[in-house]
């Protein structure tokens, strides 16, 4: 029998966990794939979009099946797709490349997908009727865009460090906006206009965490039940939620959710099948942890842990404090 074949396609491409999840998916559901990093770059004789464009057509001639695509390529892989489904339109961006019985390559995105299922079906977060804040205006926050106004929360305000870029994306969601926003207005704004405002949801969208660093947040963002969501994930809680929960955030989540639920949705556009994603994010969490650093000297402020070193294998304890909690 021969073996469908499918990759992740980035650089840099070592660090993703997608081959972990897929393969995980794949023993779960009894289904006979293979799934690979493959990593691309510039050649003497050729940019990284051409040899983007020349490696997947090969292989999409050969035995693999689909693809996800990651940073630096979705914008890429947006513009290689001969078929784009209207969520990979609305986000300008393509995750999840496949063939359809016409063996044309369909572009998709599960970005938004997956942040919302990990939001609003793993932890029963009610979106519809909250005022959501969004920090950031890059890639990841345009892919999340269409589900979360679909939901229609109370109000939607985007902040950027460059406004121009928070503006032009509420200008493309104009009519999303006007369709399902109570303000009928997706709002776009500067980081010193936050101060007195408060959110019942604030997701970040930058990639400050990658940098360990954080926008410039007021003091006071949350409502009394207000929660964070990173869209950044890693072995440890990121600044963002750090910096959350000590301001008084109800509870704080970090990404890898919403990477499993993107992933499971690209996994279903490929086999048809849905794979139960708790197990899979308990385990890619388990393996996260277990390849994480033991930090000597941690910087963590002690009122939101206390732990030294690795983290220990619980999924709520370790950062409980006052009643709120890091899901992590
Ligand atoms: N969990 C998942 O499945 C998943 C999926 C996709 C992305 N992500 C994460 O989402 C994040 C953003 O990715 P992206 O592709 O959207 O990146 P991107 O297109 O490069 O956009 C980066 C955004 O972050 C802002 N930013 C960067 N550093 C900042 C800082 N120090 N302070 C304030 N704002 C800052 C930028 O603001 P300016 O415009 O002003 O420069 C821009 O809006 C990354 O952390 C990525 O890992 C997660």
């Amino acid at each position: 029998m021969v073996t469908d074949r499918y990759a992740v396609v980035g650089n840099p491409i070592a660090h993703s966990k997608s081959p972990f999840i897929h393969q995980q998916f794949a023993q779960q559901l009894q289904q006979n794939l293979s799934y690979e990093t493959l990593l691309i770059e510039q050649s003497v004789n050729e940019t990284a979009e051409q040899v983007f464009k020349r490696v997947l057509t090969s292989l999409f001639k050969q035995n693999f099946k689909g693809f996800n695509i990651t940073v630096p390529y979705k914008q890429v892989a947006f513009e290689f797709a001969q078929i784009k489904t209207p969520r990979a339109q609305l986000a300008g961006a393509v995750n999840t490349l496949y063939l359809n019985e016409q063996q044309q390559i369909v572009g998709d995105n599960t970005d938004g997908c997956g942040l919302v299922r990990d939001l609003t079906e793993r932890y029963q977060r009610r979106i519809t009727g909250r005022s959501v804040l969004i920090l950031g205006a890059g890639g990841a926050v345009r892919g999340v865009l269409e589900p979360l106004l679909a939901l229609s929360p109370s109000r939607c305000v985007i902040v950027n460090r460059s406004l121009l870029k928070a503006q032009e994306l509420a200008q493309q969601f104009d009519v999303l906006a006007q369709q399902y926003l109570p303000t009928k207005q997706l709002e776009a704004i500067e980081y010193s206009q936050l101060n007195g405002q408060l959110f019942d949801l604030v997701i970040n969208g930058t990639s400050a965490s990658l940098q360990g660093s954080l926008p410039p947040l007021p003091e006071q963002l949350f409502t009394p039940n207000g929660w964070a969501y990173d869209m950044m994930y890693s072995a440890y809680p990121t600044p963002f939620m750090q910096w959350a929960l000590l301001h008084e955030a109800a509870r704080a989540l970090d990404g890898l959710g919403m990477l499993v639920e993107q992933a499971a949705e690209a996994f279903y556009l490929w086999r048809g099948m849905r794979p139960n994603t708790d197990v899979v994010l308990e385990a890619v969490r388990a393996l996260l942890r277990n390849n994480a650093p033991v930090l000597e000297n941690i910087e963590f402020p002690p009122e939101i842990g206390g732990y030294q070193g690795r983290p220990e294998p619980t999924r709520f304890g370790d950062w409980e404090h006052k009643g709120r909690c890091i899901d992590y």
